[in-house]
C-alpha cells in the first residue's frame, strides 16, 4: 500500500519544506495542469525539475493536459519516476508509455470518471499503473465520488489476469473516510492532498491512512 500525498494542497511558496513535510510517504504527487485540459493552471516541466533536485521522495507526475505524446517523455528524462498521462487526451498511448519507460520512468494512464476503463484493456502490458479519478480532474479538495469503486474493482481484476505488477491509483477526495472502500476495492496507490496537507501532522496523516489501507490488503 503506497501514500502519494499531492503538493497541490500543500504552500507553494515552500514547496521544498512541503516535500520535506512527506518524507514518510512512497511519492509526492505533482499535478500538472494546462488550463486546456481542465480549467486550472499549476505548474510544468521548470518546476519539475526544480523540485526532483530537493525532494526527498521520487515524483508521481498526474499529467493533466493536453499533447502528452508530446510532453510527457520529458517529465521521465528530467529523473519523474512515475509519469501519467490521460487516455482522453494522449493520441499514441502505447507510444507515450513507451517513451516514458525508455526514459526510465514508471508509466501509467489515467481515467477521468466519466471515462469507462475497458476500451484501454488492452494497454496493461505497456504500463505500470492505472490511475482512477475519484474526482472530475481541476482542483483540490472536492468530495469523494464513490460511484467509481466498480471500476477501480474492474481495473484490479483485470490488471490480476494481466498478471504483470500494474498498480491502482485512486486520486481525489482520499481520505481516513474514504480510503478503506478503495483498498477494499483493490486500489493500492493512493492520492492525498487535503487529507495530508490540511492535517495537523502530514506524517500523523500519512501514517494513518497507510494503516486504514492495510485493513484491506489484498494476497
Ligand atoms: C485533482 C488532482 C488531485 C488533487 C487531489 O485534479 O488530480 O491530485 O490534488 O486533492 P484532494 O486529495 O484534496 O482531493
Ligand atoms: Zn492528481
Amino acid at each position: 500500500m503506497q501514500i502519494s500525498p499531492s503538493i497541490l494542497a500543500s504552500d507553494f511558496a515552500n514547496l521544498q519544506s512541503e516535500l520535506e513535510a512527506v518524507r514518510t510517504a512512497d511519492w509526492a504527487h505533482v499535478d500538472v495542469m494546462d488550463n486546456h485540459f481542465v480549467p486550472n493552471l499549476t505548474l510544468g516541466l521548470p518546476v519539475v525539475e526544480a523540485l526532483l533536485k530537493v525532494s526527498p521522495v521520487p515524483l508521481d507526475c498526474h499529467l493533466m493536459i493536453e499533447d502528452p505524446d508530446r510532453w510527457a517523455p520529458g517529465y521521465a528524462e528530467a529523473g519523474a519516476g512515475s509519469v501519467t498521462f490521460h487516455v482522453e487526451a494522449v493520441r499514441d498511448p502505447v507510444a507515450t508509455a513507451r517513451a516514458i519507460r525508455a526514459a526510465g520512468a514508471r508509466a501509467a494512464f489515467a481515467v477521468k470518471p466519466g471515462t469507462p476503463f475497458a476500451p484501454y484493456e488492452d494497454l496493461l502490458p505497456e504500463v505500470d499503473m492505472v490511475l482512477v479519478m475519484t474526482v472530475e480532474p481541476g482542483f483540490g479538495g472536492q468530495s469523494f465520488l464513490a460511484d467509481q469503486m466498480p471500476k477501480v474493482r474492474e481495473v484490479s481484476e483485470a490488471a490480476r489476469r494481466h498478471g504483470g505488477e500494474v498498480r491502482v491509483q485512486v486520486d481525489g477526495g482520499v481520505s481516513a473516510s474514504t480510503i478503506e472502500q478503495c483498498a477494499e476495492a483493490g486500489a493500492d496507490v493512493f492520492v492525498a492532498g487535503s487529507a495530508v496537507y490540511g492535517a495537523e501532522s502530514a506524517a500523523d496523516a500519512i501514517e494513518e491512512l497507510r494503516t486504514l489501507a492495510a485493513r484491506h490488503t489484498h494476497p
